[in-house]
């Protein structure tokens, strides 16, 4: 769906040269979500907006949908675009049309009929969850309403390719993982293929099927979100990926734990795709005689199965310990007992 060789972004500023994209090379499949991380400054907003037309590389070609965006202009460039919708971390809505309007927008530019811009947003409205909404100005939208009618205008045209620059940025955690959810739910439906650019991985890791590091105007890395999470090879990716389980079990939540529960076992079960954790728990308490107690857990669902850690207690006689701690270890999953003497 996306090809981009040999790309690369020259500006020239008054003190001197910056290269803001040297030399990438990749391949976005059709359907796929496909995520770049990379701190500030790295070449992501820049990379992405080569993917429209915004910006022009220096050298290399970008194709998206079969056309070299790199090299047309004028009306065919446009007509590229309306195959290309995008979503930002501010939204950049129009603050004085309502969301029907906002909506509406992309089609009226297209030449889109009056009726049949009128259906078509009555659709994407129900689409992104704004009904009811339909009326009301920006002003009075939530930040989380507010990128969905950033969606819903994105999507007007039916684009093949839907470009998110740090588009959950701007928003609380609980906003976030909605937005997210939402964009799986179109990425399903519709087919559409999404390059989504982030500073954050839990962000790549809800949603994203591949990912690429960025750092100093290169891809670093790339591969399956899970393998890059396994098994990071760059240090800014190992960087990103213990960010992301410091967060999730900080020393002194275990230390608490363990002071919580003197007898029995204390377990840290790691999940890295593959096998669901429910099933795994509700056998263990089916099976053997031992009280199971789910301390606490920080599980999400990647595209490619669960992710995380789960703290468990077991406990009971200590032979039956044994064969609940002989289960677990046959279950692919990583396991860490009795996290008092590491
Ligand atoms: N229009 C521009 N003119 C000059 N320099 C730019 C321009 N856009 C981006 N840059 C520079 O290119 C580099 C990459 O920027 P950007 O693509 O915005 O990174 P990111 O989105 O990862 O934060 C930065 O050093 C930035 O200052
Ligand atoms: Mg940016």
């Amino acid at each position: 769906m996306i090809t981009i060789q040999k790309v690369k972004k020259v500006f020239s500023t008054k003190s001197g040269k910056v290269t803001a994209v040297d030399n990438i090379n990749v391949e976005i499949n059709k359907g796929e979500i496909f995520g770049v991380i990379g701190y500030s400054g790295a070449g992501k907003s820049t990379l992405i907006r080569m993917l429209n037309g915004l910006e022009v590389p220096t050298s290399g070609s970008v194709q998206v949908a079969g056309k070299e965006v790199s090299k047309i202009k004028g009306s065919e460039l446009r007509k590229a675009r309306q195959e290309i919708g995008m979503i930002f971390q501010h939204f950049n809505l129009l603050w004085s049309r309502t969301v029907r309007e906002n909506i509406s927008f992309p089609l009226e530019i297209a030449g889109v009929s009056r009726q049949e811009r009128q259906r078509k947003v009555d659709e994407l409205i129900k689409l992104v969850g704004l009904e009811g909404r339909e009326e009301a100005y920006p002003s009075q939208l939530s930040g989380g309403q507010k990128q969905r009618v950033g969606i819903a205008r994105a999507l007007a045209n039916d684009p093949k390719v839907l470009l998110c620059d740090e588009a959950t940025s701007a928003l609380d955690p609980k906003t976030t993982d909605s937005i997210l959810d939402l964009l799986v739910d179109i990425n399903k439906r519709l087919g559409l293929t999404i390059v989504l650019i982030t500073h954050e991985m839990h962000v790549i890791r809800k949603i994203c099927h591949r990912v690429a590091v960025m750092e100093s105007g290169k891809m670093v890395e790339m591969g399956s979100v899970l393998d890059v999470f396994k098994n990071p090879q760059q240090s800014i990716t190992k960087t990103f990926v213990s960010q992301l389980s410091e967060q999730e079990d900080t020393l002194e939540t275990v230390q608490h734990l363990l002071n919580r529960y003197p007898s029995g076992q204390v377990i840290k079960l790691t999940f890295i795709g593959g096998s669901a954790e429910q099933p795994i728990i509700t056998n263990l308490i089916r099976n053997y005689e031992l009280s199971v107690n789910i301390i606490q857990g920080n599980i999400s669902q990647t595209q490619n199965g669960s992710y995380g850690t789960l703290f468990i207690h077991l406990d009971g006689a200590e032979g039956e310990i044994k064969k609940g701690i002989q289960y677990l270890q046959q279950q692919k999953v990583g396991l860490e007992v009795n996290i008092a003497n590491d």
